[in-house]
């Protein structure tokens, strides 16, 4: 069963500055709901039961976001007919009843901030949400966790996608495919388009082993100076790990630049 799911939140958020400089780019609202919530919302829906949010210590407000009781309960007492209020108050203890946090207090990667959840970490796989990356009209991390228990792999959401646009990505390459999912032999982050072994580009999701936490202890720095999860997947495939990548047809959006920010909230509207 997965039941955990691991949100890196430590991103400087640069490409959203200067935004970010004040709210977390997860906190940003996309048609009034922040796209936090919409990835929470996945989640639980495909049956997450913990999420661990992984923050730098002195961003407390995303903290302050899912923890602040106090605030509440006073505006309440004052405003006993908003019944609003009460149902926000309500979703709010709802999630917070699911939050851990954990802290990387330098953006180090993907692959540190999931080394850091190591003590959390209880059943034989936990899913990690990239928290740019928001999906629409089909529940892409219940699909995954369905393609899981059918092969009781790894799993890594994908999506076909342009080819002149490969060296945007994390790409996967694979032998057999079949119409809904494939199994992966070979990863490369961000490869050139001749050096892609096909334009199928990891969107986000990932359904990992717990035994990537021993790869992810003694991996050297990659790209930019940062410990990649992509880079335990590609050496965990390479010693035989059964990675599949599920194909995703519901609708993709890139939040984490500010021009998929902006066309994200006409995206969500439309779909909603
Ligand atoms: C990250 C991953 C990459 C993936 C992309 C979209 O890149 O490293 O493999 O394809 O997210 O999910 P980033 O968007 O942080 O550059």
């Amino acid at each position: 069963m997965v039941r955990q799911a691991i949100i890196p939140l430590a991103g400087l958020g640069t490409r959203l500055l200067p935004l970010s400089s004040v709210i977390p780019k997860e906190l940003l609202p996309i048609n009034g709901k922040p796209n936090l919530e919409y990835i929470m919302d996945e989640c639980i829906d495909a049956g997450i039961r913990q999420f661990i949010f992984v923050i730098p210590r002195k961003r407390q407000s995303i903290k302050k976001y899912f923890f602040n009781d106090k605030f509440y309960k006073k505006i309440i007492k004052k405003k006993k007919k908003d019944l609003r209020l009460q149902q926000v108050f309500k979703k709010i203890k709802r999630y917070q009843k699911m939050i851990k946090f954990v802290y990387q207090n330098k953006p180090d990667g993907t692959g540190d901030a999931v080394l850091k959840c190591k003590r959390y970490l209880k059943g034989t796989h936990f899913l990690m949400l990239l928290a740019d990356d928001l999906i629409l009209r089909r529940n892409c991390s219940k699909e995954m966790i369905a393609l899981h228990k059918k092969t009781k792999g790894s799993v890594i959401a994908s999506k076909k996608v342009e080819k002149k646009t490969v060296s945007r990505w994390g790409i996967l390459g694979f032998k057999k495919k079949s119409k809904n999912f494939f199994l992966i032999n070979e990863v490369v982050e961000k490869p050139k388009l001749s050096e892609a072994p096909s334009n199928y580009a990891i969107i986000g999701r990932y359904i990992l082993p717990k035994k990537i936490l021993s790869v992810l202890k003694n991996q050297k720095r990659g790209k930019g100076g940062e410990i990649h999860i992509t880079d335990a997947i590609k050496f965990l495939v390479k010693n035989n790990e059964k990675f599949y990548g599920n194909i995703f047809k519901g609708k993709y959006i890139d939040c984490g630049t500010l021009e998929g920010f902006i066309k994200s909230s006409i995206t969500v509207s439309k779909y909603l």
